[in-house]
Parts: C-alpha cells; sequence; structure tokens
C-alpha cells in the first residue's frame, strides 16, 4: 500500500521542508487536497501551490496528485496540468458530464481519478471505472482534515476492490481519503485500498514527519 501525504495541515510557513521531510522519508505520493469553498465549505489552495512544489517533486522522483474537490472542475483542467500534477482527481457529485472531464484530462496526458464522497454509492462510478486511472473513496466528508474516519467506507472500499479485480483492471489505483491512520489503515488495506491518502496522522503541530511515516508502515506490517 502507498501513502499518500495530504499537506492540507501542513505548516505552510515551512511546507517546502515539510514535504522534503515525507520525501526523505521515502514517500513517492503528494496529494494536494484543492478546495474551492463552494464544491466544500473549505477553501485552500490553487495552482500555484502546485508550482512551487513541483520541482521539489521532480528531484525526488514523486508524483503530485490534486484531489480537485471544486465544482466545475473541467474548467481548470489545463492549468493544473501545466502546473506540474501527475493525476487529477474530479469528483462525481460535481462533474455531470464525468465521462469527457475523464478524457479531458487523459488528452493532457494526465492520470485521471474520480472520487465518491461518503453519501454516494459505488454504483456511480459502474460506468466509468474501465477509464480510470485512480479511484478515490472519501472516508470523511470533504473540506477539513482532522476528521474521523467513517466506518462504512470499508465496504464501499470492498466493494469497489471486488469489481476492479472482477473486470481486469488491477492498474487502477484505489485511494481512500480521510481519518487515516495507524489505527484505521490496516483495515483500509485490508479492504482493498491501495493507496492511502493520510493528512493529519503525519501533519500536525510537533509530530515529527518521519516518525508518524515509521508508524504508519508499522501498523500496515512494513
Ligand atoms: C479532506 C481531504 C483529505 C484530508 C485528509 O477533504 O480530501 O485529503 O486532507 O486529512 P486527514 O488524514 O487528517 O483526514
Ligand atoms: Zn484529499
Amino acid at each position: 500500500m502507498k501513502i499518500a501525504p495530504s499537506i492540507l495541515t501542513a505548516d505552510f510557513t515551512r511546507l517546502g521542508a515539510e514535504v522534503e521531510a515525507a520525501f526523505a522519508a521515502g514517500i513517492r505520493w503528494l496529494h494536494l487536497d484543492v478546495m474551492d469553498g463552494r464544491f466544500v465549505p473549505n477553501l485552500s489552495f490553487g495552482p500555484l501551490v502546485v508550482r512551487a512544489l513541483r520541482p521539489l517533486a521532480d528531484r525526488y522522483g514523486a508524483i503530485i496528485d490534486a484531489h480537485l474537490m471544486i465544482v466545475e472542475p473541467e474548467r481548470y483542467l489545463e492549468e493544473y496540468a501545466a502546473a506540474g500534477c501527475d493525476r487529477m482527481t474530479v469528483h462525481v457529485e460535481a462533474s455531470p458530464h464525468l465521462h469527457r472531464t475523464v478524457q479531458a484530462i487523459k488528452a493532457l496526458g494526465k492520470q485521471a481519478g474520480a472520487a465518491i464522497n461518503p453519501a454516494t454509492p459505488v454504483g456511480a462510478l459502474e460506468a466509468i471505472l474501465p477509464d480510470l486511472d485512480l479511484v478515490l473513496v472519501m472516508s470523511v466528508n470533504p473540506g477539513f482534515g482532522g476528521q474521523s474516519f467513517i466506518p462504512g467506507s470499508l465496504a464501499k472500499l470492498a466493494q469497489l476492490r471486488h469489481e476492479l479485480d472482477a473486470r481486469g483492471l488491477p492498474n487502477v489505483a484505489l485511494q481512500v481519503d480521510g481519518g487515516v491512520n495507524a489505527h484505521t489503515i490496516g483495515a483500509a488495506r485490508d479492504a482493498g485500498a491501495t493507496v492511502a491518502v493520510v493528512g493529519s496522522a503525519i501533519y500536525a503541530p510537533g509530530r515529527p514527519v518521519a516518525a508518524a511515516i515509521a508508524e504508519l508502515q508499522a501498523a500496515l506490517g512494513a
């Protein structure tokens, strides 16, 4: 299972150092939570933070994955691609023309992901699964770090794992996002997730990044 730190709760006065600490601990996947204050009640950051972190990610051969918690994500795909995203994930709930949006992300040469909120059934992804490089199951209500893992997410992960395996889609990343920590990451992996987004369990005041990552890896039996 890959660990993808979310920088949402990182110390933004030292963002480069915070991200480099994760890379130095072996992380090669960075999760950037883009929020517009409309799709979710929080406003985070835009393409300039992607652009700022791209050279650092390049130095470590790391990928930048943008989780677009925004309305009308199709309007911003070129901008996030140009800023340096490797993967872009849009929300099913914000994408009435999801097939067209996924094709647009791939036409930009980027990997395409689709995310579902806690109340959105797995079935909403049924028709688009074969076109995706990544599926994101929200295990909290999107908008903020530091929330508690919604246990019902495990059944959704297991359902998607079964669906992906049954269709012979092993290369589609199954990402779990929200409330993942040393106590929940094992269950998420056992349910079939292949990528764990972790925010506040890595980035919190006074929490050494390397130790936090080691604790997660220990919980995975790594
Ligand atoms: C929430 C974001 C998550 C969040 C994860 O809307 O999509 O990526 O930052 O943070 P934790 O791990 O603290 O729940
Ligand atoms: Zn996220």
